[in-house]
């Protein structure tokens, strides 16, 4: 291993020990005999300090000549020192530069946001960028662990496939070998499947949609984590999703302290614990109406009207019981009111939005040929889906839930691409 010691063990080092560094020159500064390194690591930044004389002149050149984002190994001494950002840095004895740059480094203040964007590949490089990406993999961590803990098994399900989940609007077409097939919106027909045999299943990968919406919300390959579960109904459901969400944010919090403060953020998990508000659509219809916006019964949201209702919400809240007209034929209409589903969304606080989307499905066969049929859908390309009812089938219920979008509420991200390591939005599949 090349590698023994990270930028943030150094900071923490007493005076006077001896250390190498790897990493990359983020930022210099040339004072006559005297260069300032900020040399940056996946962990930090710390100053260096290069004196002419202290380190061998061919040394010292090399430093001087050295473009940003150079890859240098360091060796030298901790010196606690008022003056330097975070108070330490390393007085240069040895310095060597591993992977020159060839050019300067194009990222720099002041470039426009497009340029960023088709520099992506070298943007992320960025304190802020690495910061949101820790915080993302910590996310997940958490949800994996309490799913997990709660007995879901995690499965992986094919991304080609033959029909609709989410409805035909938003299905990408490829062509599979001359026949046509399509890049998967949701997994949650073949967790429907699963929960036959494995009860309590959850999926994290990425669904498609053609959404050319140009939002701050919409990505066209999103990270999807999904769970379904046999034997259960609406109310278990969205315990399921609130206990996670939370799980979720705990995680972060407890994990990501520096990452939250270098990105000059708060979270207060308080503000996630459940139980969660529950109103109906009906409901939200009225405290619409109630600020001037129109919702004709039926219309499912759009991003105006989420976040109109999102403002009026401290915590996150589940808009249940939706027209059946509304959603996906899949969803359960409800024994009292058939009219709606025992549905739900999860909207984040803020003007922010649905985050998560889910309900009890149907479970009957002839019921589901019907809702088929009604949505204009032909049941034989839902042949396998319609057999899951044929054989012992059982009420149960699962949601989807948005990672990029989770992770957009949380830090409070200008932008839905902010979320991804390479967004992928209608505008963009470069890098
Ligand atoms: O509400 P959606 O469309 O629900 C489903 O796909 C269900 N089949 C999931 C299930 O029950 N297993 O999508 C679920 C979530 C949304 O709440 C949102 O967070 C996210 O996926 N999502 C998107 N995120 C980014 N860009 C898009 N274009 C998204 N579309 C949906
Ligand atoms: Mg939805």
């Amino acid at each position: 291993m090349l590698k023994k010691l990270y930028v943030e063990d150094a900071l923490k080092m007493p005076e006077g020990s001896e250390v190498e560094l790897l990493g990359w020159i983020r930022n210099k500064r040339i004072h006559g005999g005297l260069i300032f390194l900020d040399l940056r690591d996946r962990s930090g930044i710390i100053q260096v300090a290069v004196k002419r004389g202290v380190v061998p002149d061919g040394e010292f050149e090399q430093a001087e000549s050295a473009l940003r984002e150079s890859a240098v190994r360091v060796s030298g001494t901790v010196r606690h020192d008022p003056r330097a950002p975070n108070g330490v840095e390393i007085r240069c004895r040895r310095l060597e530069v591993i992977g020159p740059s060839l050019d300067d480094f194009p990222i720099r203040k002041g470039v426009k946001v497009k340029f960023v964007l088709d520099n992506r590949h070298l943007h992320i490089r960025s304190p802020r960028v690495a910061a949101i990406m820790k915080i993302r993999a910590r996310l997940l961590s958490a949800a994996r662990n309490w799913l997990e803990s709660r007995g879901f098994i995690e499965v992986n399900c094919p991304s080609f496939i033959t029909a609709a989940v989410e409805g035909g609007a938003t299905l990408f077409e490829i062509d599979y070998f001359g026949r046509k097939a399509y890049l998967t919106q949701s997994s949650q027909f073949y967790q429907e499947a699963a929960i036959y045999s494995l009860e309590k299943v959850y999926s994290l990968q990425p669904s498609f949609r053609a959404e050319l919406s140009r939002t701050r919300r919409h990505l066209t390959e999103f990270w999807h984590l999904e769970a379904e579960m046999a034997y259960a109904e609406l109310e278990d459901i969205l315990k399921v999703i609130e206990e996670l969400l939370y799980a979720m944010v705990l995680g972060v919090y407890e994990s990501s302290q520096r990452e939250l403060e270098l990105l000059k953020l708060k979270i207060d998990p308080d503000a996630a614990k459940p139980p969660y508000p529950r109103i109906s659509y009906a409901e939200a219809l009225e405290i619409l109406d109630r600020k001037g916006i129109k919702v004709r019964w039926g219309d499912d949201f759009g991003a105006d009207e989420e976040r109109e209702l999102s403002k009026e919400f401290e915590k996150p809240f589940f808009v249940t019981y939706w027209p059946r007209e509304a959603k996906a034929f899949y969803h359960m209409p409800d024994r009292e009111n058939p009219d709606v589903c025992r549905n739900a969304d999860l909207l984040a606080p803020g003007g922010f939005g649905e985050i998560v989307g889910g309900g009890q499905r149907i479970h009957d066969y002839d019921q589901l040929l019907e809702r088929i049929r009604e949505n204009g859908l032909n049941p034989e390309d839902y042949k396998w889906y319609l057999d899951l009812r044929k054989y012992g089938s059982v009420p149960h219920s699962g949601f989807g839930l948005g990672v990029e979008r989770v992770l957009w509420w949380l830090l409070k991200l200008p932008h839905i691409r902010d979320a991804c390591l390479f967004p992928r939005t209608p505008a963009r599949v470069y890098p």
